[in-house]
């Protein structure tokens, strides 16, 4: 607690230090992202397990709250993919270290660059929405309480995360320090070190291109237009539903390649363990204080990491039947009554 206290009082002390403003922006953009991806993991499985609930999440991405968290995530992804860049990029080149301050400045206007243009494009999207005549979205209250359950299951995971840390201290107790020996997890470190670099390169072009097909493309509001062509496929959403959407993308066929499967396969393993590990490192930097705490911190990112890819590979690898297109078209009808 003292050093979140620390971090806090130091950034307000220390403004104007280009530096230490963009490591805190990259840790608040980072946690964002990670807070968003638990609850979109969590409800595009439900495409597949609850068709019904995926209507009524996709009803609240449309509502005015998330369409304002939509253009703060977005801020969030390009930031966060822009300074990690910079961050690998610097790691690689020790030499361009003097250049630290001019590349963090240089993120920023790339920041502004490239969502100048995306922010337009998605308000298109948002004006179009909204111009169509007896337009009907979820109220707020509705859209927050529906969020509740997710508030439970992170407390959970918490709860979950500080047991476990309780009983690994009872089997396995604290050994007295060895001053000589070499520092422990010191090679896992590394590893999860280059991991975060070589994952965030990766993830770029991916996320980039999920953003490109969901917020610019096509917008949130197109993956429930009825009779409109879904996109990245050739077949339109007939029903209008958003499980259809997500059906046709899921079984759309490159030759035998189920292709949007792979790519979500892909994104999830990597943006899961690089967002997850991330998390870890935020929260056991804060929690250095109390051992078993910052365990329970650990534990608690390795329960949501394997809860998030259980459900996410589970919807993944399922089918999404007529039946499942039916009970969405039956909740859609049901949605504002
Ligand atoms: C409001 C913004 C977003 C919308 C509307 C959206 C929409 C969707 C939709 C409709 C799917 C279903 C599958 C598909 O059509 O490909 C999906 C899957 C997925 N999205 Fe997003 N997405 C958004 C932002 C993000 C971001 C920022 C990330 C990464 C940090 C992300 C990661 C994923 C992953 C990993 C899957 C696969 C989930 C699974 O396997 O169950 N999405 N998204
Ligand atoms: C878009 C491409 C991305 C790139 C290039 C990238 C790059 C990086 C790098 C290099 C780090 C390590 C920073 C350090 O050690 O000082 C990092 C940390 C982090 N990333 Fe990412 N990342 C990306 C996407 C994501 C996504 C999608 C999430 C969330 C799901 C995320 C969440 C985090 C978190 C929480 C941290 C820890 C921040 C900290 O320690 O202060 N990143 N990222």
């Amino acid at each position: 607690m003292t050093s979140l206290v620390l971090t806090l009082t130091e950034t307000l002390r220390y403004r104007g230090a280009i530096g230490q403003w963009s490591w805190v922006l990259h840790r608040i953009s980072g946690i964002g992202v990670v807070f968003f991806l638990t609850l979109h993991v969590v409800d595009t499985s439900w495409s597949v397990f609850y068709p019904e609930l995926y209507v009524r999440a996709i009803a609240s991405y449309q509502s005015p709250l998330f369409t304002i968290g939509e253009f703060g995530l977005v801020a969030c992804v390009v930031y966060h993919a822009l300074n990690g860049l910079r961050i690998a990029i610097m790691d690689f080149k020790p030499v361009w270290w003097k250049y630290q301050q001019r590349a963090a400045v240089w993120v920023l206007i790339g920041t502004g660059v490239i969502l100048v243009p995306v922010f337009i494009l998605m308000f298109s999207h948002v004006l179009k929405f909204y111009s169509e005549p007896d337009r009907q979205v979820l109220p707020l209250v509705t859209v927050i309480l529906e969020q509740l359950p997710f508030a439970v299951g992170i407390a959970a995971a918490l709860v979950g995360g500080v047991i476990f840390s309780g009983i690994h201290g009872l089997i396995a107790p604290a050994k007295p320090k060895d001053k000589k020996a070499k520092p422990q997890g010191s090679r896992l470190e590394g590893f999860w070190w280059s991991y975060m670099r070589v994952s965030g390169l990766l993830i770029v072009p991916l996320v980039f291109g999920h953003l490109a097909m969901m917020h610019i493309i096509q917008g949130v509001f197109d993956i429930t237009a009825a009779d409109f062509s879904v996109v990245g496929t050739t077949t339109a959403n007939a029903s209008g539903t958003a499980v259809e959407f997500v059906a046709n993308r899921w079984n759309y066929l490159i030759g035998p390649v189920a292709i949007w499967r792979i790519y979500d396969l892909a994104l999830l393993a990597l943006v899961v363990v690089h967002g997850f590990n991330g998390l870890r490192l935020v929260l056991t930097d804060y929690t250095a204080f109390s051992p078993w705490l910052r365990r329970g911190m650990m534990y608690m990112c390795v329960i949501g990491a394997v809860v998030l890819l259980v459900l996410g590979i589970g919807a993944l690898l399922s089918t999404i039947d007529t039946a499942a297109i039916e009970m969405a078209t039956q909740a859609m009808e049901n949605l504002h009554q």
